[in-house]
């Protein structure tokens, strides 16, 4: 195999990444390399809540479709993002004043709706993204935990469950790949979750990191939740640099994405790994980190970056 999803299929996971819809839509070297090294799809905004009913009632379905049409032209596998969070919510919801009853049946009128759509052609759904505060507690300042409570978590994931009882549902979020306050806050959660029946299939560890810093309790911590039976994956790979990166930087980041790919593969019932773009032309990045950037395996210019090598070593299967 001499592609990243050459190496993956043939070690039977999943390699991902996040797609932007316009360079989907009109730019064929982005689609090139999607194509060609990826066999898994999330949409980096074209699920989120705003994106698909910015007007109550009223959805816009032409950019997820697109993306979930063409995952399946090119035989790859969707990644649902996302279905509760507390941010990219349409103005009509997140100033409507709606009582908790009312937010109650909104949410699971999305959640039916959405997950109900792509039925069978999503294979797993972050089912509720960013839920904990830094601590290790319920974050404060969403929608849904301070109206609903942390019940909203369980009835989520029921209700997306009896809208595709085959895919694989997650708890998503960032800063939890090491094993830290958040992650034992997640941790007891989930275990909590699972003592009751709740179907709770995995646990999605974004992995925004810093140039170096690919945390080192990452695998154990990995290996705890997938101990208790689920599945694990790395869903938003990136690792960031400040500009301008230094070909040490570089070199760096290649280590890291080996090991990060390294520390979820290595471990039981790793579902895959998902990077959370494609080329640093179209990254998050440099927009909410001010300088820095450079944070994904292909350059503005689609060339791969010794980032490419690195993420490809950690899925060698041999
Ligand atoms: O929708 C408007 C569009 O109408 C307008 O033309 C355009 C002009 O700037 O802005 C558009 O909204 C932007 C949206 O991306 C779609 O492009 C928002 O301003 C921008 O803030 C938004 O950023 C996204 C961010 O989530 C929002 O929270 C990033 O692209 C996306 O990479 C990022 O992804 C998140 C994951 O969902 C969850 N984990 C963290 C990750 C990084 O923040």
């Amino acid at each position: 195999a001499t592609t990243l999803r050459g190496y993956a299929d043939a070690r039977g996971t999943k390699i991902g990444a996040a797609v932007a819809d316009g360079p989907l839509r009109n730019e064929s070297a982005y689609t090139t390399v999607l194509d060609r090294e990826f066999n898994s799809l999330t949409a980096e905004n074209a699920m989120k809540w705003d994106a698909l009913e910015p007007n109550r009632g009223s959805y816009d379905w032409a950019a997820a479709d697109r993306l979930v049409d063409r995952a399946a032209a090119h035989n790859q596998g969707v990644r649902g993002h996302t279905l509760v969070w507390h941010s990219q919510l349409p103005s009509w919801l997140k100033n409507g004043n709606f009582s908790a009853s009312e937010l109650n049946t909104i949410l699971k009128k999305h959640i039916d709706t959405t997950v109900g759509r792509y039925k069978g052609r999503v294979y797993a759904w972050d089912v509720v993204n960013e839920a904990f505060d830094e601590n290790g507690t319920m974050r404060r300042n969403s929608l849904w935990q301070e109206k609903l409570g942390t019940g909203h978590i369980a009835n989520a994931l029921r209700w997306a469950h009896a809208a595709d009882p085959s895919a694989k549902l997650y708890i998503n979020d960032y800063n939890i790949e090491a094993d830290n306050a958040k992650s034992d806050g997640l941790y007891d959660l989930a275990r909590q979750l699972l003592a009751q029946g709740v179907p709770l299939d995995g646990i999605g560890f974004q992995s925004h990191f810093v140039v170096g810093q690919v945390p080192s309790s990452m695998k154990a911590n990995l290996k705890r939740f997938s101990d208790l039976g689920l599945e694990v994956s790395v869903t938003e790979l990136d690792v960031r640099i400040p500009l301008p990166a230094s070909s040490a930087e570089l070199d760096q980041q290649s280590a890291d994405y080996k090991t990060a790919s390294e520390n979820c593969l290595g471990v039981p019932r790793c579902a895959g790994v998902t990077v959370w773009g494609v080329t640093d032309k179209y990254s998050w990045i440099p927009g909410t980190f001010n300088g820095y950037g450079a944070a994904l395996p292909y350059n503005g210019s689609y060339a791969a970056k010794p980032a490419y090598t690195g993420l490809s070593k950690g899925l060698d299967p041999w």
